[in-house]
Formats: structure tokens, sequence, C-alpha cells
């Protein structure tokens, strides 16, 4: 059957990258979460002491650098590696979360990642998730979704990730940091977050994961 590319696009913390796994594990396609590659930028920025705006050191760093996915036995699921070295758990923690978006918006970084996912997704049979995937990533995606969710509803889920794995954060940082990330992704003249003209608008504000899953299939059916 004809492979496809499937982008899932929007705000932060929507179920985007929930979604776009189960999508990918029902069609046997590769997930990517492009949003974890940027937070890896961001951890690697950190741990080597290199400004963000040190231009020259940033631009060496992305050469020196090496953000690869590796999949899990155990899960199934496919675990951001940097340098060869599964960062999971350190790219998830409020620290990057709060830094991301700065990293994001510096236009030597999104080339470097924009041209790897293009790489990644060459084959087509993959389900890409992250901010700018129907519009720039991959502009002739077959599906194109574009997700967006009520603010409190988006940090009430992230505090239970957190919490899941031992960080407790008030739920008013999370929302104010899920309203920094959105409107500085929104705003930053590279590949700014917005919905393509052809994404279909999905609010899952008061959807389960299982009919979000089912709303992205459903396009997928009606394409193939
Ligand atoms: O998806 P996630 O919340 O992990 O993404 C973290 C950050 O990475 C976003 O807030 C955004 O700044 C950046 N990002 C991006 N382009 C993408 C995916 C993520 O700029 N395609």
């Amino acid at each position: 059957m004809q492979k496809i590319v499937i982008a899932i696009d929007g705000y932060s913390s929507c179920g985007k990258s929930t979604t776009a796994k189960a999508v990918a594990a029902e069609l046997g396609y590769a997930y990517i979460d492009t949003g974890a590659m940027y937070r890896a930028v961001t951890l690697y920025l950190l741990e080597h002491d290199i400004r963000f705006d040190d231009l020259p050191r940033v631009e060496q760093a992305l050469h020196e650098m090496h953000i690869t996915f590796k999949r899990n036995r155990k899960t199934g699921r496919n675990e951001l590696c940097l340098d060869g070295t599964i960062r999971e758990d350190e790219i998830r923690q409020m620290r990057i979360s709060n830094l991301v978006s700065e990293v994001s918006g510096i236009p030597a970084v999104r080339h470097a990642m924009v041209s790897q996912q293009q790489r990644m997704g060459r084959k087509r049979g993959v389900v890409m998730d992250g901010r700018d995937i129907g519009t720039t990533v991959f502009p002739d995606a077959e599906v194109k979704v574009f997700m967006t969710a009520d603010v409190l509803t988006r940090a009430l889920r992230r505090q239970e990730e957190l919490a899941a794995k031992e960080e407790h954060v008030p739920v008013e940082d999370i929302v104010e940091n899920l309203r920094k990330r959105d409107h500085l992704d929104s705003t930053r003249t590279e590949s700014p977050l917005r919905r393509a003209a052809d994404a279909v608008l999905l609010d899952t504000t008061h959807m389960m994961i299982d009919e979000q899953v089912d709303f992205v299939l459903e396009r997928v059916s009606a394409t193939l």
C-alpha cells in the first residue's frame, strides 16, 4: 500500500505525541517526535556551557552533536539519544521546557533539525509531530492535523506526566510555560507555529486519546 506522511502540529501539550505514537503503531509507521530533537539541542548547549547567542559556537555544536532515536524493545517506544546515550528523562524536565523555545527560534538550529527530519521521512511511512511539519518540513504531507486545546486542560495533563516522573510542578508554572512557549513558537521569524492552510483543526479539550487517534486514522483512510 502507498505510504504517506502524516503531520501533526499544534500547541504544546495538546496530546500530539500520544496521538502520533498510537497512529504510527496502528499503521506500522515510524514515529518521529521533532520536539524531542529541539529539547536535545537545548540540553547539549546547556551541558557544554554554550550561550544561545554565541552563534559560531552554536553552529559548531550542531555539527558535533548526534541526535538519534533508538527503539526500546520493551516499550516499543522510540527514545531520544544524544551522542549515543538515551536522554528521554532529562529532555522532558521543566528546566529544558523553560528554555527550548529560545533555542528552537535560532535559524541555524531550525535549518539543521529540519534537514535531519526531512532525511528521516524521505521514504515516507512516518507520523511526525511538531510545530512546522505541515508548513515547512513536509508541506506535501498527505494528512495534516493541527491540534489545539484549552490551556488549563493542557497544563493539567502535563502536570500529571511530570508527576509520574517525580517532578512536582504547580499548575500555574506550567500554564505560564505553555503560554510563553506558544507565544515564542508562534512569533519567531523562522518557520513559526501556524496552521497550514490545508491542515484540519482538532480541538482536544474534551476528547479522549482514542477519539483523537480515530480522528487521524479516518483522515488517513480518506486519503489512501
Ligand atoms: O513538542 P514539544 O513540546 O516537546 O516541543 C518542545 C519545543 O520544541 C517547542 O515548544 C518548540 O519551541 C520546539 N519545536 C519546534 N518545532 C518543532 C517541534 C518543536 O520549534 N517541529
